[in-house]
């Protein structure tokens, strides 16, 4: 196979930016809420955003600095508050979200300059937006200080809202016909899902009767 490789200590952290987020996709986008000092409710996109456990469940936020340096309001609010919540991104709040990410001044609130509108969260202080199809209320668990520039903050997701409909609480399953998350690819691309299918995964006996049959004449 021709290929084309990349020792990502020659490149620039632009060009590995552009690198890694054009070629990891898609990835789902969590528009965080937390509370300023002023009480003011900020909202950001994040899409180097993931779930890494469920024992306890945890998520991840790859948070960089402001461009001139200093943390985005949304890695202060976590350090400050200890709580965040992930409200996750449909394709019918996607305009609101990319909204979220202008970097207002402190005093306006992306909330209200997005026209979404929020709602209480049983566990954390900070709200919620009650236009996402679902939303993750997290205690901060930790955070790591890669560097000036990068911070991996951990949630400890310790609450769950889902709307109702998306949801089958009896068999625990999301129905795929009604939830419609919106992927983040690169630069202004995102995409939605298509059409969902399956792989059944099999046990090794499976697998191993599997080949026998096909080697049989
Ligand atoms: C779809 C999308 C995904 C983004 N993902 C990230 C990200 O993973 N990390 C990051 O630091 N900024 C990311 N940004 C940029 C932030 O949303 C933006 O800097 C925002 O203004 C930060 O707001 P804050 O200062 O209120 O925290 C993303 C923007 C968009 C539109």
């Amino acid at each position: 196979m021709q290929e084309l490789s990349y020792d990502l200590t020659t490149l620039s952290p632009h060009d590995r930016y552009k690198l890694l987020i054009s070629l990891v996709i898609p990835r789902p986008i969590a528009l965080v809420t937390t509370l300023g000092r002023t009480g003011i409710v900020n909202a950001a996109p994040f899409s180097f955003f993931n779930i890494f456990s469920e024992d306890p469940a945890l998520c991840v936020l790859g948070l960089q600095a402001k461009p001139g340096g200093g943390l985005k309001d949304t890695s202060a609010h976590i350090r400050d508050r200890g709580a965040f919540v992930v409200n996750l991104v449909d394709e019918a709040i996607g305009q609101q979200m990319n909204q979220c990410a202008v970097d207002f001044p402190p005093e306006i609130s992306e909330i209200d300059a997005a026209k979404l509108s929020l709602l209480p969260s049983e566990k954390v202080a900070v709200p919620r937006i009650a236009e996402a199809p679902a939303a993750l209320e997290c205690r901060h668990y930790t955070t790591l200080e890669v560097s000036a520039l990068r911070r991996l903050a951990i949630g400890e997701i310790v609450h769950v809202h889902v709307r109702r409909g998306l949801w089958d609480p009896d068999k625990m399953r999301v129905d795929m016909t009604q939830y419609r998350p919106l992927a983040r690819l690169y630069g202004n691309f995102y995409a939605s899902l298509g059409e969902p299918f399956t792989h059944v995964r099999q046990s090794y006996e499976e697998w191993a009767a599997e080949q026998k049959g096909k080697a049989s004449p």
